[in-house]
């Protein structure tokens, strides 16, 4: 054994050693499982070795103010691996540093959820490339700066996947790896309290094998089949795919759907303490083999189910998670004019441990789901049910005023519940305003962008743009027209990169450019300034304005307050800061931090000017 990885190895055995052995009981497995470990770190190569090493060295590296992601289907965004490789320098003209690449693993056509259903963890769709095309670009884009994230698809694997096919036949040691079940008996049972993820798409959470004259859980689509975590030749299995991956040149693993990885009979088979225990083996896995490499939880629920996935400080489990809450409640806060529940939330967040870092965002290849605190809304007079009708209804154009274009998601007429899918810029109004030719609802749909792209920037964590959004992209209708994507309205958000618009990014006369370069300098000032690291203080101000929302950030005696008007009418926001002059980065102007006019949709960046404290 060398060395480094002998002391790694000694660090976790003894608590990875108690929870495997309580979650399976099982030595012979655990040996294995330790085998294959120090194989995987034998196999891995010395420029990632070399990259472990100074990530360990330095383990706040993701928690600086320098890291911007974008995520993307390579296929949507450059054809294929190499097509990405060649696109490098736009993704650097673009300030991103971390590209998440949306699932590219082989997956049935017309089966696979937009590549979350894997049929081979080690085989790269033919055509997206090869495995060697992924090492290749992970060292390019490594040579650059540039992270590398993907998806780790965990709870369930394709009906292609081999195992799928032996279980299938009848093979029942592959059958343990799954749920089968002879009858609907016990499948009844779950279904009493399981709730359903795709109710319209994909209803009920099991599925009948006619050929193999069994039921078989699948949560997600019936294509989709749940992986048994209770067998821990799985739970081996999965982990060597992970590290196989992980040994590619991957700098970050989301774990996709993380929170259903474990299933008990009258539970909701969501967020059991197993799954944590298993995410923190995972942990202690990647910490032993690839410390260079970040664990990034897709957890999407409330924020008392999120923030448990970060672990304990001393037992760590992920090291992001999405700050999925906060991204609803900016778009509730978009219909409704009203910062209230938002601030709450971001008040919420902020008292959380600085160690935890969130990934910020807008939205990102799934829909918008109405996960607010309807019990502080209840209090403010609104009705669940009715408010998440009118936030559909106001993201699809009908009510109050609203200039934005998208589509309902998983609409349940049973619960009358839905999630709603748009582009950024189409929720913002650009596409109704370019569509209809109207300059002034332009100017001001551009400004609402950049507005709710400068306040994302001023949260604590890392902010991740969706590839496209940096330009305006708007709703793509012609998934319509793909029978393999028409039942699925997620893909109206999923449109191929449009090359031709993309040109326009430096002509300020276009959407494209005013876009482009307003983010340009929102981000090239988020890079500058040393208040906008993740553990930096961060807090609220009242502004006594219900439209206006004031972000305060501070570290090492520097002090940075954002103003962000989410309403189409000019504002006063009535802060009264009374330590000094202010200087607003994005305009340059002096100004003093007391009674602010802030124009429809506009936002300011003001750093304080002398030193002094808060
Ligand atoms: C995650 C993905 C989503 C997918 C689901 C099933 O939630 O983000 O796109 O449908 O997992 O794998």
């Amino acid at each position: 054994m060398e060395g480094i990885y002998k002391i790694r190895f000694q660090r976790h055995f003894e608590e990875l050693h108690w929870l495997y052995t309580e979650l399976y009981n099982n030595d012979s497995m655990f040996a294995e499982l330790c085998d294959h470990l120090e194989q995987f770190y034998r196999e891995r190569n010395d420029g990632l070795k070399a990259r472990d090493k100074a990530r360990e060295e330095e383990p706040h590296w993701y928690r600086q103010n320098d890291l911007l992601g974008m995520m993307f289907y390579i296929d949507n965004f450059a054809g294929n691996m190499k097509g990405v490789k060649e696109k490098l320098s736009y993704i650097e003209k673009c300030n991103v540093n971390y590209i998440h690449l949306m699932p590219f693993l082989e997956t049935p056509k017309g089966r696979s959820d937009g590549g979350y259903a894997v049929s081979d963890f080690r085989k790269v769709q033919e055509s997206l490339g090869t495995m060697e095309d992924l090492e290749d670009l992970t060292a390019a884009c490594h040579r650059k700066g540039i992270n590398v994230c993907m998806d780790f698809v965990m709870n369930h694997t394709s009906e292609d996947h081999e195992w799928a096919k032996k279980a299938r036949q009848g093979d029942g040691e592959y059958q343990s790896r799954y749920f089968f079940f002879r009858d609907f008996n016990e499948p009844v049972l779950y279904e009493r309290t399981v709730p359903q993820v795709f109710p319209t798409t994909a209803p009920g959470n099991f599925t009948w094998l006619e050929d193999a004259k069994h039921f078989v859980m699948t949560s997600f689509y019936p294509y989709q089949w749940d992986l048994n975590y209770k067998n821990p030749r799985v739970f081996n299995e999965m982990m060597y795919n992970f590290l196989y991956l992980a040994n590619q040149g991957i700098d970050i693993i989301r774990i996709d759907a993380v929170p259903y990885i474990w299933k008990e009979l009258n539970t909701q088979c969501r967020n059991l303490p197993q799954v944590h225990t298993i995410v923190r083996m995972m942990r202690m896995i990647s910490e032993i083999v690839c410390p260079g490499v970040l664990l990034l939880g897709e957890v999407v629920m409330e924020p008392e189910k999120v923030a448990p996935y970060f672990g304990t400080l001393e037992k760590p489990e992920c090291h992001m998670l999405y700050n999925v809450t906060t991204m609803a409640t900016t778009w509730h806060t978009v219909a409704t004019r009203d910062v209230s529940l938002l601030k709450k939330q971001l008040d919420i967040v902020n008292t959380l441990p600085r160690e935890y870092v969130f990934l910020n965002y807008l939205r990102c290849h799934d829909d918008i789901g109405w996960g607010l605190d309807y019990g502080t809304l209840r209090a403010q007079g609104m009705e669940e049910r009715a408010h998440k009708q009118y936030l559909n209804d106001y993201f699809q154009g009908y009510a109050g005023n609203s200039n934005s274009r998208g589509e309902l998601y998983n609409a349940d007429p049973v619960s009358g519940d839905a999630r709603f899918c748009g582009t950024t810029a189409s929720m913002c109004g650009i596409e109704k305003a370019g569509f209809e030719g109207d300059g002034a609802a332009m100017e001001r749909a551009v400004r609402m962008d950049l507005t709710l792209h400068a306040y994302m920037f001023m949260q604590s964590g890392i902010p991740v743009l969706y590839g496209g959004d940096e330009m305006g992209q708007v709703n793509d209708y012609t998934y319509k027209e793909d029978p393999d994507k028409r039942a699925d309205s997620r893909y109206i958000h999923r449109g191929a990169m449009n090359w031709e618009l993309a040109k326009r990014i430096t002509d300020l006369d276009t959407v494209e450019g005013k876009l482009f370069q307003g983010l340009d300098r929102l981000e090239k000032i988020r890079r500058q300034e040393k208040v906008f690291v993740s553990y930096a203080d961060a807090y609220t101000i009242e502004t006594w304005d219900s439209s206006v929302l004031c972000i305060g950030r501070e570290f090492e005696g520097e002090k940075l307050i954002g103003l962000f008007n989410f309403s189409e009418t000019d504002r006063t926001a009535w802060i009264h800061e009374t330590d000094g002059l202010y200087v607003d980065l994005l305009s340059g102007r002096e100004m003093e931090a007391s009674g602010v006019d802030i124009p429809a949709y506009g936002c300011f960046y003001l750093k304080r000017k002398q030193e002094g404290s808060r």
